[in-house]
């Protein structure tokens, strides 16, 4: 059975890195899995004045930088792709996007299904889908999707703004709000985890978890991207969207099927289970850092404010950690811990759930500790206590470990091509609906305001685990990190 689809995709923001590193080698995957066939064009568009043959030929470079061999499929991909310079603020301009679509259109035999991919400045998300309206691009027949890269917004009042613009165009069926996390394999393997093994499900309570904990460390600094990453910090930049939505998997009720509906009702329940602080608890609960200059593994290493673009006085986090609390009645007390930052020892996603200790016919045994690997090195590992070899009582501890194997993970489709390919099924599940991002943007911008009087930043050394508050605020109750890598040397 055929699973093309047809598709005219309009991509805002086609010059752009996003598209040159993660969407057309998406596009790309997609096409060899036959999902974009004959019956599709790109037209990408972007201030720039590029010809189609220069378009065509960074689509191919993009594809083969992504590691792509087989030039004949990457020569026939880039085909269907043009280029229009496009000033998205020109009403005209929508007009001659509007033709060369429906000309494309005719051209592959379409059938009216257009594709909008907002992968440009945030700033101009509300201007084009003002005119998309205004200038009437969408169709009447097929259907009508956009998808809308973050950020969406800079805190709740901006988000529904912005909601609302692009509700005057599509309905709440038509969006899907990309976070790419969601798209990871290993995310949505949490689910499987959780609901597949009458096990875990049995244990998933107050009363046998002693702690959740969620890592997102990156290894890298802010690298080129000082002028966005300056109005975000790691709060917005990752803790609001990624760990907020790993978060939401880890706490969530069992939904009633594997259904958009049913995963939507019990996330947005998760959101509206966070347990509210006020701006002295959020204060008290959450910790916040900038990297600064270090040796690391014998080579100098800059600070945050040294960095290109980024100002010398700037308090922008690159480090956030926290406690984080649920209301759910099954959950609540555990607390859950996060924390990510730019510039920390490894790059590493991964989800820790320690269970509690316990009391028996072996004494005091520490609790198991279940560990999901999201990326890199997928996986799982369990930590448990075992009799040791060749002893009577005397218990170890054992570290169960599957990895999934280099080459299974590098066949899976990539997370862009999993997430483009639903919205090309009309699937929503692993998109975020606008009434849980609100409740995420309510959470956050209560520590954003704790935050916002405090003129003073601490800094955690480039190579670390970040700084020292980080570790203190899992001291009450006896928590700790369970990652804690230390394979870097680090020097002043
Ligand atoms: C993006 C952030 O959303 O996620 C980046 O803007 C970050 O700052 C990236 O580097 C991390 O994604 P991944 O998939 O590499 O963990």
């Amino acid at each position: 059975m055929s699973n093309e689809v047809n598709a005219v995709i309009i991509m805002f923001g086609g010059s752009g890195d996003l598209a040159h590193r993660k969407l057309y080698p998406a596009l790309f995957g997609l096409f060899q899995h036959g999902v974009l066939k004959d019956h599709f064009a790109v037209i990408g568009t972007a201030r720039r004045p590029w010809s189609d043959d220069h378009y065509q030929e960074v689509v191919r470079d993009s594809v083969k930088e992504a590691g792509n061999t087989d030039q004949d499929a990457i020569a026939a991909f880039a085909k269907h792709f043009y280029y229009q310079s496009h000033d998205v603020t020109d009403a005209d301009h929508y007009v001659t996007l509007k033709q060369l679509a429906a000309k494309l259109d005719e051209q592959y035999e379409v059938g009216g299904n257009r594709l909008y991919y907002m992968a440009m400045a945030p700033k101009f998300f509300s201007t084009i889908a003002t005119h998309l309206k205004s200038e009437s691009l969408l169709t009447n027949t097929g259907f009508n999707r956009l998808i809308i890269e973050k950020p969406f917004g800079h805190d709740y009042e901006s988000a529904k703004a912005l909601n609302d613009a692009i509700t005057g165009t599509f309905k709440e069926e038509q969006i899907y709000r990309i976070d790419h996390y969601l798209g990871k394999d290993m995310a949505q393997a949490i689910l499987a985890l959780r609901f597949a093994n009458p096990w875990f499900k049995a244990v998933w309570d107050k009363d046998h978890i002693k702690d959740i904990q969620i890592t997102l460390a990156e290894a890298v600094g802010v690298e080129e991207r000082a002028g966005y990453y300056e109005t975000a910090g790691a709060l917005r930049d990752m803790v609001q969207n990624h760990v907020m939505q790993l978060l939401a998997y880890l706490t969530m009720d069992e939904p009633e099927a594997l259904t958009s509906e049913a995963i939507h009702a019990v996330k947005a329940k998760a959101f509206d289970d966070l347990h509210r602080y006020t701006e002295d608890e959020a204060r008290q609960n959450f910790v916040r850092a900038q990297y600064a200059s270090a040796t690391v593994d014998g080579k100098k290493v800059p600070g945050y404010r040294e960095e290109d673009g980024v100002a010398p006085d700037s308090l922008t986090d690159t480090f956030v950690a926290g406690k984080m609390l649920t209301d759910n009645p099954k959950l609540a007390g555990v607390p859950i811990f996060i924390r990510t930052g730019k510039r920390l020892t490894r790059k590493s996603t991964q989800v820790t759930v320690t269970f509690k200790d316990g009391d028996g016919l072996f004494g005091h045994t520490p609790g198991d500790q279940l560990t999901v690997y999201i990326e890199p090195n997928e996986g799982y590992t369990l930590e448990i206590n075992a009799k040791k070899l060749g002893e009577t009582a005397t218990l170890e501890r054992e570290w169960l470990n599957m990895r999934h194997d280099d080459q299974a993970v590098s066949d899976a489709p990539e997370a862009y091509e999993r997430l483009i390919g639903d919205v090309l099924a009309g699937d929503q599940t692993n998109f975020n609906h606008w009434n849980e991002l609100a409740q995420i943007w309510r959470y956050v911008d209560v520590i954003t305001r704790a935050w916002a009087n405090d003129k003073t930043m601490p800094t955690y050394k480039a190579g670390s685990m970040g700084p020292q508050a980080a570790f203190d605020l899992l001291k009450p109750g006896d928590h700790k990190w369970y990652w804690q890598p230390r394979h870097t040397q680090l020097a002043d």
